[in-house]
């Protein structure tokens, strides 16, 4: 299908390599984060991207926290390899006072187009439905607007989630309306690997921002405490080499599906499970020097009671196989407990503390070095 012409060059008496840069595709692209890890993801956009992406700068207080701008100049595929971001969406605007506007010829036919963009990207069966993710997404108007991107896509409505999805809505400033097409049938969050899934999973795009806190590099021996189906495991082993990398659980069904997923994603020859007890771990003293844990946090995993025994139990054990200097990068709702065992705490400094939002919930990410 066509390309989505936004920008056209102009001859001009610019320099060769700007006159290239005027000649190429502009993308204006917006990804969706977990909101509190928008840097990290701006890290990856840049480090994979370089120069063929110019990113917005972020507001201190980012009016849309979870929200990264950008435009883009090169192959779109490229986007769908981003792991810390949940999704990413192709964004056109269109200078119209009402939605039932992109009805109208011209604008239908740029709608099109930019849906025509994202799918080309994907192999022909891959989208099936679409749906409209918009305000009053009911109305009249957007029941017309999904029926007629159905009949001309050929791709059915869905009720709720399909594989195409597209919003509309207004624009910052108030003064039109834009759409944003997922480039992707399903969120990037939603990992090949992911076999098997466990209630209170984490987050696959959040693990993998946890597991770059904490450095990595090939000669370390990696440990995730209480791993779960092995989402942090995983993704640290997706980062790069380690020397070790070891997850360990006391629940014989989390770690069976962790094993699942760790030899879907490829890396079964390079990660270990254990089923360890997180508070008595048969490691030597300062023999790990990277560690990740997603605690049970009292809605769906374990409960207060219990955390207010395993937390200071685990940080005790987690300190004593430490390497000086390791950085432990843990992930939980239950802040208060934390605060307050870090600030009694003679083993671990607290190096930064993230408020990130999850499914609804604030839980926090603390980066901590052992003294
Ligand atoms: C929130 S879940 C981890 C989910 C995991 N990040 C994932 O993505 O699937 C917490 C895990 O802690 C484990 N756990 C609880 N107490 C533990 C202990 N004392 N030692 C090791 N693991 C423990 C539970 O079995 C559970 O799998």
């Amino acid at each position: 299908m066509a390309k989505d012409k936004k920008r056209t060059a102009k001859p001009s008496k610019r320099s060769a390599p700007a006159r290239r840069l005027a000649a190429q595709q502009m993308y204006r692209c917006e990804a969706t984060v977990a909101a509190g890890l928008e840097d990290i993801a701006q890290d990856e956009l840049r480090r994979r991207l370089g120069p063929d992406a110019r990113l917005q700068a972020l507001a201190r207080d980012q009016v849309e926290p979870g929200v990264v701008r950008f435009d883009y100049t090169s192959d779109l595929r490229l986007l769908l390899q981003l792991q810390t971001v949940i999704a990413v969406f192709l964004v056109r605007q269109f200078a119209v006072p009402r939605p039932r506007a992109l009805l109208g010829d011209e604008h239908f036919r740029a709608l099109l187009q930019q849906i025509a963009t994202a799918c080309d990207l994907l192999p022909g069966a891959t989208y099936q439905t679409l749906y409209l993710g918009a305000a009053g997404s009911d109305t009249a108007v957007m029941a017309r607007l999904k029926q007629e991107l159905s009949s001309h896509t050929g791709l059915a409505v869905a009720p709720d989630e399909g594989d195409l999805l597209i919003r509309v809505r207004r624009t910052a400033d108030g003064t039109g309306w834009e759409t944003l097409v997922r480039l992707s049938p399903r969120p990037l969050a939603t990992r090949p690997w992911r076999v098997c899934n466990m209630e209170g999973a984490l987050n696959a795009t959040v693990a993998r921002a946890m597991a770059l806190l904490t450095q990595p590099k090939p000669n370390d021996c990696f440990l995730n405490l209480a791993c779960g189906s092995g989402t942090l495991l995983i993704e640290r082993l997706a980062c790069g080499p380690a020397r070790r990398a070891i997850g360990c659980d006391t629940g014989i069904e989390a770690l069976a599906c962790a094993q699942t997923n760790l030899i879907a994603s490829g890396y079964g020859g390079l990660g270990e499970l254990h089923a360890w007890d997180a508070r008595a771990l048969p490691l030597p003293a300062q023999s790990v020097d990277a560690l990740c844990a997603d605690l049970p946090f009292g809605n769906l995993v374990g409960s207060h009671a219990e955390n207010l025994e395993l937390y200071p139990a685990l940080l005790a054990e987690a300190a004593r196989v430490a390497c000086p200097d390791a950085l432990f990068v843990l992930i939980t709702h239950e802040v208060r407990l934390m605060e307050a065992l870090l600030n009694q705490s003679a083993e671990w400094v607290t190096v930064e503390v993230r408020r990130v939002t999850l499914g609804g919930l604030h839980p926090r990410i603390f980066v901590l070095r052992r003294h």
